[in-house]
C-alpha cells in the first residue's frame, strides 16, 4: 500500500520530488511552523514524517498520529522529539550527524572573532556615522585570540572540528567530556582533557557544545560563570537551555565575565530581555548549520534515512535503535 509522508516545512520541489518516489507527500500549508494541533492535522494519516529541529514532536503529537512509524529529523539535535513516547510506540527516529560539523565550527570561530574584535559594535559605529579620524576604536579595544586558551565543553564531532580550527590560531585547547578521546586524536588536535572547574578557570574562550538533555540543563549557570576569568568570553552554538540565560545576563552585567557570543538561547526565538540589554553579547539567530550546502547535505541525509526506513530497514542514523533499551 502506498505510504503517506508528511513534510513539516516547505522544502525545495526537487527534494519533494525525490520523496514522492517513496509515497504520497503532504506538505505543511505554511513555512511559519506548525503548533501541535497543526502538526497532528498534517501528520494524522502519515506513515513517516520529515521534520526539522524547529518542529516540536511531543507525546501529544505522537499519540495523535496512530499510523506514524518513522520520524526523520533534519538536524543533529533531536531534543524537539519525545524519544520515550516515540520508542514506546515503536517509531524510529533519525537525525543527521556530521552534516553540519564544519558549518557549526566555522560559526563558532566567527563568534569568537566577532566578540573578540567587537565586530558588531564596530559595524554599528560605522553605520551610525561615528567614525572620525581621531576615534577609530572609540567603541573599545578588542581581545586577542591567537595563542589564547580555548576550553571546549563537549568534545564530540563538532567539538573536535572546533579544536582543529584552533590549531591555526596556535591556541591551547582544553576539553571536558564524559569520556576521554583517543590519545592519538588528542595529540593531533593538541587537546588536553581537564575537569570542568579547571577548564572554566583557565580558558580565555569557553565554547559550549553539548546536546540538550535533562543532565545538561543549565550546565553553565551562576556557579560555573563565577569560576570563569573576568576577561573570558562564553560562546554557545549548541542548544538553548544548556546555559542559564538569566545567570549569564547577570554575570555579563556584573563583569564576572567579559562577553558572550550566542547562536542559541533559552525559549528561542524569545530572547531573555536582560540578555538583550547586554551590549557585550554578539547574537546570531541559531544559524550554525545555515549554509546552502550544509542544509542540502542535511536534507539528503534525512532522505536517505527516510528511504531505508520506509523500505523496512534500520536507517543509518536511527537514534531510537541506538538508545533503545534491551527487552
Ligand atoms: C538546525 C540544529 O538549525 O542540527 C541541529 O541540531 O540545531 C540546526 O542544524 C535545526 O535543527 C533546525 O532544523
Amino acid at each position: 500500500m502506498k505510504k503517506t509522508i508528511a513534510v513539516a516545512r516547505r522544502l525545495p520541489q526537487a527534494v519533494l520530488d525525490q520523496l514522492s518516489q517513496f509515497g504520497e507527500v503532504v506538505v505543511a500549508p505554511t513555512d511559519a511552523g506548525l503548533d501541535k494541533h497543526g502538526l497532528v492535522a498534517l501528520m494524522r494519516d502519515a506513515d513517516a514524517a520529515l521534520v526539522t529541529g524547529l518542529d516540536a514532536i511531543g507525546a501529544e503529537v505522537i499519540s495523535g498520529c496512530p499510523k506514524l512509524r518513522l520520524v526523520c529529523n533534519i538536524g543533529v539535535g533531536y531534543d524537539n522529539i519525545d524519544l520515550a513516547a516515540a520508542s514506546a510506540r515503536g517509531i524510529t527516529v533519525t537525525n543527521t550527524p556530521g552534516a553540519m560539523d564544519d558549518a557549526v565550527a566555522d560559526l563558532v570561530f566567527g563568534l569568537i572573532l566577532g566578540v573578540a574584535r567587537r565586530l558588531h559594535q564596530a559595524d554599528a559605529f560605522v553605520r551610525g556615522g561615528q567614525w572620525t579620524p581621531a576615534n577609530p576604536s572609540a567603541f573599545g579595544l578588542g581581545l586577542d585570540v591567537s595563542r589564547k586558551t580555548l576550553g571546549i565543553v563537549g568534545f564530540g564531532r563538532i567539538g573536535k572540528v572546533i579544536a582543529r580550527r584552533a590549531l591555526g590560531f596556535e591556541m591551547r585547547t582544553l576539553y571536558c567530556n564524559s569520556t576521554r578521546v583517543d590519545p592519538g586524536i588528542e595529540a593531533a588536535l593538541g587537546a588536553t582533557q581537564v575537569d570542568m572547574d579547571t577548564l572554566l578557570a583557565q580558558s580565555d574562550y569557553v565554547v559550549v557544545q553539548v546536546p540538550y538533555t535533562p543532565e545538561t540543563h543549565h550546565l553553565i549557570g551562576a556557579e560555573q560563570l563565577a569560576r570563569m576569568r573576568k576577561s573570558a568570553v562564553l560562546i554557545h552554538a549548541g542548544r538553548g537551555g544548556v546555559v542559564d540565560d538569566a545567570a549569564l545576563a547577570a554575570a555579563l552585567k556584573a563583569g564576572t565575565i567579559a562577553a558572550a557570543g550566542l547562536d542559541c538561547v533559552e525559549n528561542e526565538p524569545h530572547v531573555n530581555p536582560a540578555l538583550l540589554g547586554c551590549p557585550n553579547v554578539l547574537f546570531t539567530p541559531h544559524i550554525g548549520s545555515a549554509t546552502a550546502a550544509t542544509r542540502m547535505n542535511m536534507v539528503m541525509m534525512a532522505l536517505k534515512n527516510m528511504a531505508v526506513g520506509l523500505q523496512g530497514g534500520t536507517p543509518p542514523n536511527s537514534v531510537t535503535a541506538r538508545t533503545a533499551s534491551p527487552p
